[in-house]
């Protein structure tokens, strides 16, 4: 019994490692982040990280700034918009793994030059 309980064991500890390299990670991020899924995965990689885990290294308040927009564009701010100020969750507009377009442009068409697909 005790030895099949090992191989299985050693099994899974297999199929772990595997599917921790199989995902891409940003380069932005891999510098500083490495391989450390729990850093951002606070609640398992079966769950999108909450801001929680961004706002360690991130600030909102930073970020409204740099992204700020003047006269009658200044509600286009991804950071501090019209519908959602600043409360609109960062997996909303940014991957990690994948691709991904801002929410805003699924209904608007608002340049975004800065944006890292
Ligand atoms: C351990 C610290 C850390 C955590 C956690 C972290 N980041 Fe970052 N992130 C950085 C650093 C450092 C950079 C590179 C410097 C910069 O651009 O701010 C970066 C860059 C970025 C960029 C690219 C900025 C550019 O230059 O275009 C985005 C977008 C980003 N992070 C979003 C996120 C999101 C979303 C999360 C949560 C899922 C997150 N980050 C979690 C540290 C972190
Ligand atoms: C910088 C933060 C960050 C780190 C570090 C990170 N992830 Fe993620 N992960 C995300 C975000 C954001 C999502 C949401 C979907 C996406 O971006 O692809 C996600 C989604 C996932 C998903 C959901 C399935 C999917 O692809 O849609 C899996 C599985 C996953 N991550 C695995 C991992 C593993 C394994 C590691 C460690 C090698 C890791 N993640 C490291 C931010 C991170
Ligand atoms: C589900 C569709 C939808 C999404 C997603 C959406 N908007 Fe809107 N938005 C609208 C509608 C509808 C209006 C009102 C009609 C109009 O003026 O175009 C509007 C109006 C606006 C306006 C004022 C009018 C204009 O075009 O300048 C701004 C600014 C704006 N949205 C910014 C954003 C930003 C930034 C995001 C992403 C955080 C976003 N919206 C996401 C549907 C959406
Ligand atoms: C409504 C979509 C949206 C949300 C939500 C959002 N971002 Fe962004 N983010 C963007 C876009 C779009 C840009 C590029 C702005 C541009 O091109 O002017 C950006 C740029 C950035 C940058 C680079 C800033 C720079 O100086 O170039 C970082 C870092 C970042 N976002 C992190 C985050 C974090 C962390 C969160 C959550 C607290 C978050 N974002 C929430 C859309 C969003």
């Amino acid at each position: 019994m005790k030895k099949a309980n090992l191989v299985w064991a050693l099994l899974l500890a297999g199929l772990t490692s595997v599917s921790v390299h199989a995902v891409q990670q940003r380069d932005y991020h891999k510098a500083v982040i490495g391989n450390d899924c729990e850093v951002c995965h606070d609640q398992g990689v079966d769950q999108y990280p909450s801001d929680k885990t961004c706002l360690q290294c991130h600030d909102v308040d930073e970020l409204a700034k740099e992204t700020a927009r003047s006269g009658e564009d200044r509600w286009q701010n991804p950071h501090d918009n019209l519908h959602y100020g600043k409360d609109l969750p960062c997996v909303e507009c940014h991957g990690e793994h994948h691709p991904k377009k801002p929410l805003c442009n699924s209904c608007h068409t608002f340049k975004y030059d800065k944006h890292q697909e």
